[in-house]
Formats: C-alpha cells, structure tokens, sequence
C-alpha cells in the first residue's frame, strides 16, 4: 500500500486569464514534491479529442450548432476521461487538465445559452463519479483577458467571440464557484503572474501537503 492516491486538478478562466503559465507552475509545485504529474487539455489530450479540437476552434470551420458544439465537447471528454484522466489518476498520478466540463457550462451554457439541465445530463452521463479535487479558476476581467489574448497574436473562433458572449462567459464562471466553493477556488487573475502564483502556492500547501508529506 505505498501508492499514493492520484490527484485531479482543473484549471478554468476565460481566454487570457494565464492558464498556460499557471498550469506550469502547479506542476513544478508538485515534481519538486517528486509527484508525477501528467499534463492535459480540453478539448484535446488524445488524438481523437486534438481531431474535435481542430474541428471547433478552426475560423473556418463548417458551421456548428450549440447543441453540435457541446455533444463535441463531452465526446471529447469521454474519451480524455476513459483513456487518460482515469488512469492516470488510478496509477497514483497528478493530472492537470487545461479545462474541463466548468468550461461546457461557461461557453456552452452561459455563453451560447444552452439550458443547464442538458448540460447537466451530459455531465452525469460522461462524467458519473469522476470529479476534479481541486478547480481553480482564474478570473480575469473582460477588458484585461482581450487585451492579452490581442497581444498573443493568435486567435481561435472562441476568441473572436463579442463582448457579450465573453462577459456571460465570465459571470457563468463566477456563479459556478459560488455554487461549488469546496471545489473551486476563485482567483483573482487582473493581477501580476507572481501575484497569482503566489496565491495559488498558498491553496496547494493547504489542500495537498497532507497527500504530500504522509507517503
Ligand atoms: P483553450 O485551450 O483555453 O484555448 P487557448 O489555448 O487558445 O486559450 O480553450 C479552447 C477554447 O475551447 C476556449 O475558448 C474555450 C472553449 N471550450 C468550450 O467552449 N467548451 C468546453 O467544454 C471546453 C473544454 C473548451
């Protein structure tokens, strides 16, 4: 019985709150800690879930329906749960995954108005018990969010989304914490990466130097 007990962490926010460099750190905190930690993203983590990637986020893809767009989503997600998440984190492992299904009820639901219910039926049906230990979200204000992503360079069919879509985005995001706030934790993101980070380090001691330290 030597095996520590996999952990499953999300990192939520809407496009330009830093996720990328923040999930860099959360991993560094935990291989200083000698935890494997395995890397993920959605929509994407296998090659199946990359090919839907592609297909949703292209500027020129055919056109997709809300309801099309979400069941893309979760059978994304199916397959990310059954051939990466789940054992990963039966192997003891640290999965971090770049998004996860709070990003279905943000865009999906706040965002393209689809109702909560269908979300949460498709929740239930690919997720069942699975939950993530930990989500953080990192909110970011609409007007700091687009000014990162313009500065990046690059944009997907998300990003070039109005001000509206992006704003229900953001407050979808917010209630959902409020809903959940054991699960997810609500991180101011307008501020400095080091100050972000530092705040994330104080949430990671708190939740996980227990499942560190007793191995
Ligand atoms: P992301 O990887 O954050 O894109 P980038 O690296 O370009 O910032 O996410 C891709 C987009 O997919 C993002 O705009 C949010 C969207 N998305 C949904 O709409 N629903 C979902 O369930 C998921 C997982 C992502």
């Amino acid at each position: 019985m030597n095996q520590q007990s996999g952990i499953f962490i999300t990192v939520e926010g809407s496009d330009g709150a830093g996720k990328g460099s923040n999930i860099e750190f959360i991993r560094d905190w935990f291989e200083s800690r000698s935890r494997a930690v395995v890397l993920t993203r959605e929509p994407g983590g296998t090659l199946l879930g990359e090919n839907i990637r592609d297909l949703l986020l292209s500027k020129n893809s055919a056109p997709v329906s809300p309801m099309a767009e979400l069941l893309l989503m979760f059978a994304a997600r199916s397959q990310h749960i059954e051939e990466v998440i789940q054992p990963a984190v039966s192997e003891g492992r640290v999965v971090i995954s770049d998004r996860f299904t709070d990003a279905s009820f943000a865009y999906q639901g706040g965002g393209r108005g689809l109702t909560l219910t269908k979300i949460e039926q498709l929740k239930t049906l690919v997720q069942a018990e699975l939950q993530p230990d930990l989500t953080l979200l990192l909110d970011v204000s609409v007007n700091v969010g687009l000014s990162r992503v313009v500065n990046r360079g690059e944009s997907d069919r998300f990003d070039a989304e109005t001000i509206d879509f992006k704003t229900r985005v953001r407050e979808s995001y917010l209630q959902l914490a409020k809903n959940e706030p054991d699960r997810i934790v609500n991180i101011n993101a307008d501020r400095t990466l080091a100050s972000v980070q530092q705040e994330i380090k104080i949430v990671l001691e708190a939740r996980f130097s227990d499942a560190i330290s007793s191995t």
